[in-house]
This record gives structure tokens, C-alpha cells and sequence, in this order.
């Protein structure tokens, strides 16, 4: 999407997708992810996630493209915080966690290196389908072989727009496939909160968890 179109949603508090409590796919399956060390966690939003990541003992790397939201994370989450000002991005650091405020695909690769695994909880399926590629192919490059992915996927209806866009088995296999092995860990039907999709008539839809693993 346009970095613009985040920018408002973020500026008009439009940002039905944050949560107030930590992901339960991240609680129920981060034990099945062997990697422990750097996680990175892409387009982070606000993610109360990053925290309980770090007090899990991960040193973490976010990534937001929106200032105000890396910002409201720290504020909110009472972290004290370095700022420190760059050429593609800005970079927060406290207590565990680097979090930059800067475009995931222009940051610099040493931004993001050493990465041991990846969480993404509405990420991949955040971005439209040329996007998706462009971001695989990064995520392709940044990670040695044996690097996992803890992958939270949304299957709502093929014929609904997104953001967050309609992600099946079919597409993951299709951008993963060619370097990362991929194995389904639970489908897990439940209402479709999202307000757009309901004046749509849907009534329910699929979060689906991988594992994905660098060859
Ligand atoms: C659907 S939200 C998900 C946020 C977070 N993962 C969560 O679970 O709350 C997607 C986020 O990606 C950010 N974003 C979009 N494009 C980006 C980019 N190119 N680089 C970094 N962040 C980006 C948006 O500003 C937005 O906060």
C-alpha cells in the first residue's frame, strides 16, 4: 500500500488491527519455533507483542514505517528509550528492543542482520499482492538457512479487498515455496470482526498458522 494510506490510518486512529492483548498464536506456538535469539518482527505497528517477546528473552527488531506508532509503543509500554536519527530510518532502542521507524524494503541490510527468526502477525497479509512478493524476497534475503517463521495467515474470501488481504495456502506456497519449507500448524475459524467485512455479509474466517523455515 502507500506508505500515505498508513500514515492516515495511523494519524485518524483507524487501526482496528492492533491489539489490546498478546497474540494467542504467538503464546500457543512460539514453543514449536526451535530458534531463540534475534527475532525481527516486521511492520510492528504498536504490537504489544515486541514487549513480551523481549521479556521472553528475545532481542527483538521491530520495523514501522509510522514514527507515531514506534513512538506510542515505548510511551505506552512505559519503556524508556534512545532515539537516534538516520539516513533511511529512525532507530529507537530500550530495554531489549530496537525498533526502527523507517520503510521495511529501504532499510539498510545491516539494520537487520543476524536475524534468527521472523513473527509475523498481520504483515504478509497487511501487504497487496506485488508487495507480498517484494517482501518475501527480502525476508528470502535477510535469513541464513534453518531461520523460521512464525507466520499468522487470514483466509476471509478471495473476492473481499484488503487490507488484510485474503492470504490462502495457495499463495503462501506460491511466495514461500521456492526458498522456505513450509508446514501448517492449526486453521482456526472464528468470527469476522473486521467492520468491513461483516457490512460485506461475511460472517466468518480463518486465521491459519505456518511454520516456515529457510532452506
Ligand atoms: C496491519 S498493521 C499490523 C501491525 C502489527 N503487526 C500488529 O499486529 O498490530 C500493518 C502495519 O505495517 C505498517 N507498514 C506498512 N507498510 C510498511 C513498510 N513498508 N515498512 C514498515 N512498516 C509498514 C503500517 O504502518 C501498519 O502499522
Amino acid at each position: 500500500m502507500d506508505p500515505d494510506f498508513w500514515r492516515a490510518r495511523w494519524r485518524e486512529g483507524r487501526i482496528g488491527f492492533h491489539q489490546a492483548e498478546i497474540n494467542p498464536h504467538l503464546l500457543k506456538w512460539r514453543s514449536q519455533i526451535e530458534a531463540r535469539g534475534r527475532v525481527l518482527v516486521p511492520l510492528a505497528g504498536k504490537s504489544r507483542d515486541l514487549r513480551w517477546l523481549a521479556q521472553d528473552g528475545e532481542v527483538v527488531i521491530g520495523v514501522e514505517l509510522v514514527e507515531d506508532a514506534v513512538r506510542a509503543f515505548f510511551e505506552e509500554q512505559d519503556v524508556p528509550y534512545q532515539r537516534q536519527p538516520g539516513q533511511k530510518g529512525v532507530r529507537y532502542e530500550g530495554d531489549g528492543i530496537v525498533f526502527w521507524a523507517g520503510d521495511f524494503f529501504a532499510l539498510p541490510k545491516e539494520a537487520l542482520s543476524g536475524i534468527d527468526w521472523v513473527y509475523d502477525r498481520a504483515a504478509l497479509i497487511a501487504l497487496p499482492p506485488a508487495l507480498r512478493e517484494r517482501y518475501v524476497g527480502r525476508l528470502a534475503e535477510l535469513l541464513r538457512p534453518g531461520a523460521e517463521i512464525l507466520l499468522v495467515a487470514l483466509e476471509h474470501h478471495p473476492a473481499l479487498d484488503g487490507p488484510p488481504f485474503y492470504v490462502d495456502r495457495a499463495e503462501v506456497e506460491r511466495l514461500y515455496a521456492e526458498h522456505f519449507v513450509i508446514t501448517e500448524l492449526e486453521r482456526v475459524q472464528g468470527p469476522a470482526d473486521n467492520p468491513k467485512f461483516r457490512q460485506a455479509g461475511l460472517e466468518v474466517m480463518t486465521e491459519v498458522v505456518y511454520r516456515v523455515q529457510r532452506r
